[in-house]
């Protein structure tokens, strides 16, 4: 750690904290200085990094004096109280909570669909929410060629995407359902072991829940379509990574399968799945590329496409999409 940029993670003893370590292991990420922050819970305990074992410190002010970037890999509540305070002390601050996406002043940014919002920040840049990253990396480059009047998604989404707690639920009841006990739910409103549910975050007046509006609103801020037609169902799964989404989408233009699968073969971020290959949570855990399989016609209205999209939530839906933002403001990285 002898040259490159003063670093700060809060929460990195969470899922995506400790995805967000390795991901600038591996990627080499230019780190002189880490400082890691979480609460007084887990103040004194240690991560690794590169082989160090550095120590975690409750979040104060003083240590984002000379932060150049701060990942905030923590809660809404808490990047909120403590965002601001690290982008007064000098630190460019890249959030992983909901609380700066629809602020209009803030870029909400994946790197390979709208990377030029970054020029507009003022200190603050917002990485969206998992299932809405994995999506917009797949449709964007379908949608620069042909535009797009409507979008439908079904997502399936793992445990790990409320973090480290609900990947001990869904162990702790799997256990208790093979030894013959009832599951009790505790994060979840339901048993999630050998079940699932249509209910991610708390439903509106309207009967949607917060996470099918997010991707509704996220992803029309991404893709700069404001009035875009969008509608999406969102499943939690007894998966522990990786979410899985299949997708509808209807282009302005004409778009076969065959050409779908020509852009998307060359475009940034995708790993396609030839003809009727499909990937699945467990081919995409632990790695970068959004995966997209099952390319094929909707015959039920013009212009329609159908998809099989999925990506690790924790590395390309959180750290990898955090660290590659970092990567682009700093012109460092692969
Ligand atoms: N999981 C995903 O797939 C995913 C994807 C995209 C975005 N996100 C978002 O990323 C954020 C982190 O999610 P996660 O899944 O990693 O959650 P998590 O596993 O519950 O981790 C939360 C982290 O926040 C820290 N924290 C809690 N209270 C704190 C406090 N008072 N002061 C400072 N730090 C505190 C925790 O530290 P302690 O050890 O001290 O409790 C822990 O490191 C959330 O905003 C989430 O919505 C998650």
């Amino acid at each position: 750690m002898s040259s490159g940029l003063k670093v700060a993670i809060a929460g990195p003893t969470g899922a995506v904290g400790h995805a967000l370590l390795q991901v600038m292991a591996e990627r080499k990420f230019p780190v002189r200085e880490l400082v890691l922050m979480a609460s007084s819970h887990s103040a004194g305990s240690t991560v690794t990094f590169e082989g160090e074992s550095l120590t975690v410190h409750e979040v104060t002010a003083e240590l984002f004096q000379g932060v150049d970037v701060a990942f905030f890999a923590t809660g809404a509540d808490i990047s909120s109280r403590w965002i601001p305070v690290a982008v007064a002390a000098g630190a460019v601050a890249i959030d992983k909570s909901s609380f700066y996406r629809m602020d209009p002043a803030v870029p909400l940014v994946v790197p390979e669909v709208n990377a030029r919002d970054l020029e507009e920040h003022h200190g603050i840049i917002a990485s969206p929410n998992c299932s809405t990253i994995q999506l917009v990396v797949a449709v964007a480059p379908l949608i620069r060629r042909a535009g797009a009047r409507r979008l439908v998604v079904a997502s399936y989404q793992s445990v790990s995407g409320t973090g480290q707690k609900a990947m001990s639920e869904l162990e702790t009841q799997t256990r208790d359902v093979l030894a013959g006990k009832t599951p009790v739910a505790e994060l979840y409103p339901r048993p999630i072991a050998f079940n699932l549910f249509p209910h991610i975050d708390d439903f509106d007046l309207e009967g949607n829940t917060g996470e099918e509006i997010k991707i509704v609103r996220e992803t029309r801020k991404i893709l700069g379509l404001p009035t875009l037609p969008i509608t999406a169902t969102c499943v939690r799964v007894p998966v522990f990574i990786s979410h899985a989404e299949a997708v509808w989408l209807e282009t302005e233009e004409e778009l076969g399968p065959a050409e779908a699968q020509a852009i998307l073969s060359r475009a940034e971020g995708v790993q396609l799945w030839e003809g009727n290959g499909y990937p699945t949570p467990l081919d995409a855990a632990g790695k970068d590329p959004v995966m997209v399989g099952r390319v094929r016609r909707d015959p039920t209205v013009p212009n329609g496409l159908v998809l099989w999209v999925v990506a690790d939530n924790l590395r390309k839906g959180a750290a990898t999409n955090a660290v590659q933002i970092a990567e682009t403001l700093f012109g460092v990285g692969t």
